[in-house]
Parts: C-alpha cells; sequence; structure tokens
C-alpha cells in the first residue's frame, strides 16, 4: 500500500476520509478519541502544506437529505479546539465550489447527506475524487464498509493511499494476529454469542487461550453442564460452545456474581458457579475466577480483547472487568483492544497508556480478526499493484 508519509503534499489538494463518527449530545462531542486519533494525520498534513479536505460520516441519517442531528458541525468545532485554529464546515461542498489554502483545513459535511454513498455510487465516487490531486484514505473504523467515500472515492483519485492513523492500526493488528508472541490470550466478552460467533470461530484456530465473558460466558457454562438460572444464555448455541471448547482451551469461572434483578442498584451476591439459583442473574465473574485469569494475562506474550466480562456500567457488577484491565495494563506482552464497548471499560480503569495498542475500530476491528477483507483496504492494494 502506498503511504501517505511517503508523498510530498506540499500544495496538493488532499482529501482525507477519516472516522469521526463519535456521540454527540446537545451539539457536543461526548467522547473524543476518534478525533484524537486522527490529529497526528490532520496535523502531519498540514505541516506539509497541504490543501486538507476532511471527509467522515456521523451515525446513520437518511441518506440523500440534511438532517442538523447528524451534523458535523460539533466536530470541526471540536476539532478547531483541538487543533488551535479555525476548522470551517463546508456544507454544499459537492455542488458549490470551494478554495482550501496551502496549510489550511476544511471539514467536508456529513458524507451520509449524499445519495449513492452507501451503495458506493460510481458517479458520486467521481465527483469526490476530481476534488483532490491525493486521497488518503485513514478511516479504519469504517475500512469495512464498501462505500463512496471509503471504497469508489480510493478508485477513480490520481493517487490513493493510506493514512498514518490507518497504516498503524494495520500493523498493530497483523503484529497481534500474524506471528503473535505466545502464549497468545484473547478474551471476547459480550451479551450474545450468536453475534461474535465468527470472532469466537477465528480466534479458537489462533489462541492458546480464549476467556469468554459477559452473556458470552452464560451458554459456554451451561454447556459445560451448569445452572444458569434466568442470566442471558443461547441454549441453542450450547452445541457451537462444546464444539469451540473442544478446540481451544477456554476457562470457565469457578465463582460469579449474580443479582435477582438487572437494575443499576441490584444487589451483588457471590457465589460458587454451581450455586447459581434459578431466579439468579449472572453479572460477573467473581474474585477467584478474576484472580485466576489475571495471573494467566499477566504471563501471556500476546492478549487480544473484546468486549467486558460483566456489566460494568454498574460498578458493583465491574470487579471483573477492572481485575482483566489491570491484568492487561500490568502484561509485559504485546495487547490490544478494540471495539465498542471495551474502549469505555478502558477509559472507565483508566489504562488506556498501558494498552500497547487501543483500536478505532468497533465493527471493523472484529472483521479483521474474523480474518475478512476490508474493502477500503484492498482497493489500496489494488490502486498500489497497477502503480
Ligand atoms: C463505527 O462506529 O463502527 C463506524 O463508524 C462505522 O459506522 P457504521 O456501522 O454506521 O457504518
Amino acid at each position: 500500500i502506498q503511504k501517505m508519509t511517503d508523498l510530498d503534499l506540499a500544495g496538493k489538494r488532499v482529501l482525507i476520509r477519516e472516522d469521526l463518527n463519535v456521540p454527540v449530545k446537545d451539539g457536543k462531542v461526548t467522547s473524543d478519541a476518534r478525533i484524537r486519533a486522527a490529529l497526528p494525520t490532520l496535523e502531519r498534513a498540514l505541516k506539509s502544506g497541504a490543501r486538507v479536505m476532511v471527509m467522515s460520516h456521523l451515525g446513520r441519517p437518511a441518506e440523500g437529505e440534511f438532517d442538523e442531528k447528524y451534523s458535523l458541525a460539533p466536530v470541526a468545532e471540536h476539532l478547531s479546539a483541538l487543533l488551535q485554529r479555525p476548522v470551517p464546515l463546508i456544507r454544499n461542498w459537492l455542488h458549490t465550489p470551494f478554495e482550501v489554502a496551502e496549510g489550511d483545513l476544511v471539514v467536508l459535511e456529513n458524507v451520509r447527506f449524499n445519495s449513492g454513498e452507501k451503495k458506493d455510487d460510481e458517479a458520486l465516487a467521481k465527483t469526490m475524487a476530481a476534488l483532490c490531486d491525493v486521497f488518503v484514505m485513514d478511516a479504519f473504523g469504517t475500512a469495512h464498509r464498501a462505500q463512496a467515500s471509503t471504497h469508489g472515492v480510493a478508485r477513480f483519485a490520481p493517487i490513493a493511499c493510506a493514512g498514518p492513523l490507518l497504516a498503524n492500526e494495520l500493523d498493530a493488528l497483523a503484529t497481534a494476529l500474524d506471528a503473535p508472541a505466545r502464549p497468545m490470550m484473547a478474551i471476547v466478552g459480550g451479551s450474545k454469542v450468536s453475534t461474535k460467533l465468527e470472532v469466537l470461530n477465528a480466534l479458537s484456530e489462533k489462541c492458546d487461550q480464549l476467556i469468554v465473558g459477559g452473556g458470552i460466558a452464560n451458554t459456554f457454562l451451561a454447556a459445560a453442564g451448569k445452572p444458569v438460572g434466568k442470566s442471558l444464555c443461547e441454549h441453542d448455541l450450547i452445541p457451537v460452545a462444546k464444539a469451540l471448547m473442544e478446540k481451544v482451551s477456554i476457562p470457565l469461572p469457578v465463582d460469579v456474581v449474580v443479582a435477582k434483578t438487572f437494575a443499576e442498584d441490584a444487589e451483588a451476591i457471590l457465589k460458587s458457579v454451581d450455586d447459581v439459583e434459578e431466579d439468579d442473574m449472572i453479572l460477573d465473574i467473581g474474585p477467584v475466577s478474576a484472580q485466576q485469569l489475571a495471573e494467566q494475562l499477566k504471563k501471556a506474550g500476546t492478549v487480544i480483547w473484546n468486549g467486558p466480562v460483566g456489566v460494568f456500567e454498574f460498578d458493583q457488577f465491574g470487579e471483573g472487568t477492572r481485575a482483566l484491565s489491570l491484568a492487561i495494563a500490568e502484561s509485559q506482552g504485546f495487547s490490544i483492544a478494540g471495539g465498542g464497548d471495551t474502549l469505555a471499560a478502558v477509559d472507565k480503569y483508566g489504562i488506556a497508556d498501558q494498552v500497547s495498542y487501543i483500536s478505532t475500530g468497533g465493527g471493523a476491528f472484529l472483521e479483521f480478526v474474523e480474518g475478512k477483507v476490508l474493502p477500503a483496504v484492498a482497493i489500496l492494494e489494488q490502486r498500489a499493484a497497477q502503480s
């Protein structure tokens, strides 16, 4: 793949696709991790004297129409504060000519307001490509989407390359997945086996140990013949869980934290995994299990972490996730965390600086781990092969 860092961008019109799809509430950005992750790329392009145009989607608006709720205005404002320079938002950028001076940066309004974006419309992609001399794909979080601003534009831009954020993400994932330092451990948490099936399958082929957590773990406990009460559990997937347990070592909790109701103020009751009653809901792993897993994680050569092991939004059910977070932080191995909730846990337990790599991808992270081709990366490879 051609890299942005190998190109001379001075004076060039540089169109950068970022994933600035961040949570916004009452017109303010509430978590700016993705914006901060894009800063080094943007700063570098600015410093090299490029005319920088940044594009992104935000949310899932009805396509083809402007909707204030999904405007990138709060993102442009936030970016302006971080870069400490004005960041104009260009609203009607496909149909109204605009100029960007050398060493200046503008944000183009939500790409999903353009009809044809999601279906990777060729005419739309060509119009985007005509805006630039160099297209930089830097949105790892959207690289699993073949859309006009991630894939189509890369077909037609005079030059298409990977930005530093995308390149770093791909390198980190390759380090963790292609030639992992052993032992390799993965944590797959979350509520349902069904939504993580492909990830579990892919990781069971590569890992030395696979830790399951959250609702996912309950299906494995049921498969091992343990009582799960009224916990979230996919009984129809018990055979799948059994097959996975035959392929890879999947340590199951010996103690669990249960509650009678699912609520912020629910009482947390610690139990042996054999004593779960009919009206119990398993909401976290217990301290003995957490300690055992933490010891293993500290010795791991590689850790891939996706998903919490308990309902950590409620403090009394967050101790398991906290213990594993701290073990990952202490581990000397290469650790990578990715996927929606995981980053919230990383933030909550303050371990961001101790994780080797934090991915900006949710769905894209999972698809990469599953071994799927990311279309927005594949097109960059094709372009590089042609040149
Ligand atoms: C994400 O948040 O996972 C990415 O920004 C992709 O968003 P999408 O699922 O709406 O395409």
